[in-house]
């Protein structure tokens, strides 16, 4: 499974490179809000620090909108993809924007159906949202697996990515599915190193290295 992270946090996105298992990056503008910048000038500086697939959220309300704001961010860095909401303008803007060569993630999704109606539109990207259904009370991995399943079933080339993920069993869940891509925040790839009895180990061996140079 590709590991994408969902921030647009510089420091997070070169320390997970660091670790080397970046595939990706994810932002919206929720994230992007939160680092007191602009889309445009966060996503160049990202594609300047990394060379992976990076999402941009276009937030234009209409087909030829989306359309013009896909345009002009992937004109930014060859490595910027195109983030849209899923909606009917959305998958207008999905055919012109995927038969430009533009990849488009699609995102908000919550059901096989959407899924499905993305992938044939063309995008090259679906991002079901399993957090915020577990939110409300549904069952997020349940969807994501309809996602899977639905579009396993056909030779579609869009790769599903698990998002909204909330912590490590949801990563866990996706890649037992087979889930292509997780896009994970940094905090969860976090707790995804540590073990208490992974900890305990080092803490003794340590000990005992440091008693046995004395002997
Ligand atoms: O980037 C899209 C998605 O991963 C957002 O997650 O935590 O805001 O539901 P969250």
């Amino acid at each position: 499974m590709k590991i994408f992270i969902d921030t647009a946090n510089l420091d997070m996105i070169r320390e997970i490179d660091g670790w080397g298992v970046l595939d990706g990056v994810t932002t919206n503008p929720s994230l992007i809000a939160k680092e007191n910048t602009d889309v445009r000038t966060r996503v160049k500086e990202i594609a300047g620090i990394v060379d992976v697939p990076i999402s941009a959220e276009a937030m234009a309300p209409d087909a030829p909108g989306m359309i013009r704001e896909g345009r002009e961010l992937a004109s930014i860095h060859e490595n910027i993809n195109v983030k849209l909401p899923m909606c009917v303008e959305a998958l207008k803007a999905v055919k012109v924007l995927s038969g430009e060569g533009i990849d488009v993630n699609m995102t908000l999704i919550f059901t096989p159906q959407q899924a499905l109606l993305a992938a044939k539109a063309g995008a090259r990207y679906v991002s079901p949202f399993i957090g915020r259904l577990d939110d409300i009370g549904a069952d997020g991995t349940e969807a994501l697996g309809q996602v899977l399943a639905v579009l396993s079933n056909y030779g579609f080339e869009t790769e599903v990515i698990a998002a909204s993920i909330r912590g490590p069993m949801h990563v866990f869940e996706a890649a037992a599915m087979g889930c292509d891509i997780a896009t994970i925040p940094y905090n969860v790839l976090q707790q995804m190193v540590s073990h208490p009895k992974t900890d305990e180990g080092i803490q003794n061996f340590i000990k005992d290295y440091e008693k046995s140079k004395k002997t």
